[in-house]
C-alpha cells in the first residue's frame, strides 16, 4: 500500500506519481535504510511499542531483504516503490505481514534519508581514504625508484630549478594527503545520527536515541531535530572534498600527459591504459589521463548543483533535498572509479630518467645558485642577480651555459668570481643547496620518503580503525 492513503481522494497524475519517485537512485540506500531500520525497531521494542516476537519477525524480514538483494539485483525491480523507504516496508509486510507496518511507528522518512545518507558519506569516505593511500603509496614507491635522478622544476611552465623526480612525486602525495585528511575532517562532523528527530520537532514516541546512535556506529545523536532532517552540509563538504579531490587528479594527469608528449619525452604512456587511434597508426593516446581530466568537470558541476539545491530553502525538510542525492551519488562514483585506474597507471608507467636528467642540465637552471655564489662573496643580491642575468645573456649570445664561459669574461662581470665558481654550477651542488627539511638535497628527499610512507602507513591504520567501528 501507499504511504500515505487516508487523506487522498483522488489518485495521483501517474506521470507525476512516476516522476516524483527517487527508488531508481535511492535504491543504493537499501544496506543504509536496512541497518537503521533495525537500530529504530529495537529502539521500539525498547520503548515497549514492538513485542519481543515482533521485533524478531521484523528483524528476520529485514535480514531477508539483504539476502534477497544480494541474491538477485532483478528483486529491486518494483515500479510501484516511492522510494527505498517505501520499497522496505512493502517488502516486509510481504514476508512478515501487518506486523511490516509497525515498522515506521514514530519516524519519518525525513529522519530516515538524513541517516541513510550520512551512512552512505561515511562509507564512500572510509573506501576512498583507503584508495588514496594506494594512490600515495604509487607515488612513493616512483619517487624511491627515481633515486638520485633529476628533473627541471618549472615555474610559468619555463625551467626553473632543477629537483629530485622523487621530490616532485611528493609533491602530489602531499596534495593527496591533505584531501585524506580533509575527507577524514567532514568524517568527524558528519557521524551524528538523526534517528529520533521525526518529521522535523523529534520522535512521537520515547526511543532511545543515545542507543540508535550507537547501534550504527555514530558517536552519538544530532543536537536539533530541525537541523538534523533538513542539514545537507556533510554532503556539500563532501562533494567539496571530492571536487577537490578531483582537481588534483587533473593537474595530475594534466602534467603526465605533457611529460609524456614527444616534446618532452619523460615518460613512456602504458600501452594497458592507453589506447591507438583509429585512423594514424602510429597514435599512442593518454586517454585515461584526459579522461581523468575531463570527468574533474562533472564533479566540479556535481558540487556547484548541489548546493545550488540546497540554497534557498526554508527549513526544515523540502522534497527538494532528494535532488541532492544523483549529484552526490555521481560524485562518489566517479571519483571512486578513477582511483585504482590513476593507481595502476602510476604503476605502469616508465620514466625516461635518462632524457628527464639529461633536461635537468641546461637551460641556466643554475642562474640562482650562481647569483647565491656572488652573495655569500659580499655582493648585494640585486646586484649579483644583474651580474650572472648578464652572465646569461653572455651564453645565450654564444650558444653554450655557464660553466662554459671562461673566468676572465666572468670577472668583467664581477670580480668576486673565482675557480671555485665552477664547482657551484654542477648539477650535484645546486640540489645541495636546499639541505633542509622539505628540501630537494637527495639525503632530505629520502628522508622525506620514509616519513611520507609512515604517514600513509597511519591513514591504513586509521581507515581500518574506523571501518571496524562503523560496522561493528
Ligand atoms: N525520497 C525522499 C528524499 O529523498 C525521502 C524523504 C521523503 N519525505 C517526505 N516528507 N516526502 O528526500
Amino acid at each position: 500500500m501507499k504511504m500515505w492513503p487516508g487523506r487522498f481522494q483522488q489518485p495521483l497524475d501517474p506521470d507525476f506519481e512516476r516522476w516524483q519517485r527517487s527508488f531508481s537512485f535511492d535504491r543504493r540506500l537499501l544496506r543504509y535504510e536496512l541497518a537503521a531500520s533495525s537500530a529504530h525497531a529495537r529502539a521500539l521494542k525498547n520503548a515497549g511499542i514492538l513485542s519481543s516476537e515482533e521485533l524478531i519477525s521484523i528483524l528476520q524480514g529485514l535480514e531477508q531483504i539483504a539476502e534477497q538483494a544480494a541474491a538477485s539485483p532483478s528483486f529491486l525491480d518494483d515500479a510501484e516503490a516511492e522510494d527505498v523507504h517505501h520499497f522496505v516496508e512493502k517488502q516486509l509486510v510481504v514476508l512478515i505481514g501487518e506486523a511490516g507496518y509497525k515498522l515506521h511507528s514514530g519516524r519519518s522518512r525525513n529522519e530516515q534519508i538524513a541517516t541513510d545518507l550520512r551512512l552512505y558519506v561515511r562509507a564512500a569516505i572510509d573506501q576512498l581514504r583507503h584508495e588514496l593511500a594506494e594512490f600515495c603509496t604509487a607515488l612513493v614507491d616512483g619517487a624511491e625508484q627515481a633515486g638520485d635522478a633529476a628533473m627541471p622544476a618549472y615555474t610559468h611552465l619555463q625551467r626553473a630549478e632543477p629537483v629530485l623526480v622523487g621530490h616532485w612525486l611528493l609533491a602530489y602525495v602531499e596534495m593527496f594527503l591533505r584531501d585524506a585528511e580533509r575527507l577524514a575532517d567532514c568524517r568527524k562532523r558528519l557521524n551524528v545520527s538523526p534517528l529520533g528527530s521525526g518529521a522535523v520537532a523529534g520522535a512521537t514516541l520515547p526511543l532511545d536515541r543515545a542507543f540508535m546512535a550507537q547501534a550504527l556506529g555514530f558517536d552519538g545523536p544530532t543536537a536539533n531535530s530541525i537541523d538534523a532532517t533538513s542539514d545537507r552540509d556533510f554532503a556539500m563538504e563532501f562533494v567539496g572534498a571530492f571536487s577537490l579531490i578531483a582537481v588534483h587528479l587533473s593537474r595530475w594527469a594534466e602534467e603526465m600527459i605533457l611529460f609524456s608528449s614527444e616534446e618532452y619525452g619523460f615518460l613512456g604512456l602504458p600501452e594497458t591504459y592507453s589506447t591507438g587511434s583509429s585512423a594514424m597508426p602510429q597514435k599512442k593516446n593518454p586517454d585515461l589521463l584526459e579522461l581523468v581530466r575531463g570527468k574533474s568537470g562533472r564533479v566540479l558541476g556535481n558540487s556547484v548543483a548541489l548546493m545550488v539545491a540546497v540554497k534557498g530553502l526554508p527549513l526544515a525538510y523540502n522534497k527538494d533535498l532528494q535532488e541532492t542525492q544523483e549529484p552526490l551519488f555521481d560524485s562518489s562514483d566517479t571519483v571512486l572509479q578513477m582511483f585504482p585506474l590513476v593507481t595502476g597507471w602510476m604503476k605502469a608507467a616508465e620514466f625516461h630518467f635518462d632524457r628527464i636528467q639529461q633536461a635537468a642540465q641546461s637551460g641556466f637552471m643554475n642562474a640562482w645558485a650562481a647569483a647565491t655564489y656572488l652573495v655569500s662573496r659580499g655582493v648585494p643580491s640585486r646586484l649579483a642577480h644583474e651580474r650572472v642575468g648578464k652572465a646569461v645573456q653572455m651564453c645565450i649570445e654564444r650558444g653554450c651555459e655557464l660553466k662554459d664561459l671562461p673566468l676572465d669574461d666572468l670577472q668583467c662581470l664581477s670580480p668576486e668570481f673565482n675557480h671555485d665558481f665552477y664547482d657551484c654550477l654542477q648539477l650535484s651542488s645546486v640540489l645541495a643547496i636546499h639541505d633542509v627539511p622539505g628540501g630537494t638535497a637527495p639525503a632530505r628527499v629520502r628522508q622525506a620518503i620514509s616519513t611520507t610512507r609512515k604517514r600513509i602507513e597511519l591513514l591504513r591504520q586509521e581507515v581500518r580503525t574506523q571501518e571496524t567501528h562503523a560496522h561493528a
